[in-house]
């Protein structure tokens, strides 16, 4: 069953240096995935803690959050039919070594720490995650 759905996605620092910007959206466009909101900014350390909070007993936790606030990220609200199962297909593998053909970690990912993207994984966390960068 298809239902409409809005989902969050962060294109990470390692793509934002990369320019790999707007060639990340048009996937998502040419995916069918509209783009309602979107900002481009660099967060500080302390909010990066609190969007991975879910992370906060894994070994990668300092690291991640060290890195999400490393440079500029876009973060965006898609919308889509499926949006969150839609987006995490076309994400591919959290480690890029791992996604399929087509998908944009394996086309942009460096590593399972640089993997370009981010997107929310079930539909609480997309709210959690929405409302994290575009409550005001
Ligand atoms: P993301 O989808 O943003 O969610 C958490 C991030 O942690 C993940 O992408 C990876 O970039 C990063 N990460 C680093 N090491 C691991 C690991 N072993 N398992 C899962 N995620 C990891």
């Amino acid at each position: 069953m298809s239902k409409l759905e809005q989902t969050l996605s962060i294109i990470k620092p390692d793509a934002v240096e990369r320019n790999l910007e707007n060639e990340i959206k048009d996937m998502f466009k040419k995916n069918g995935f509209s783009i309602l909101k979107e900002k481009k900014i660099q967060i500080e350390k302390s909010e990066a803690e609190k969007f991975y909070k879910i992370h906060e007993t894994k070994p990668f936790y300092k690291d991640l959050c060290d890195y999400l606030s490393s440079g500029p990220i876009v973060a965006m609200v898609l919308e889509k039919d499926n949006a969150i199962i839609g987006n995490r297909k076309l994400m591919g593998a959290t480690n890029p070594k791992d996604a399929d053909d087509g998908t944009i970690r394996k086309k942009y990912g460096i590593s399972i720490d640089k993997n370009s993207v981010h997107g929310s994984d079930s539909i609480e966390n997309a709210k959690i995650e929405i409302d994290f960068f575009f409550k005001d």
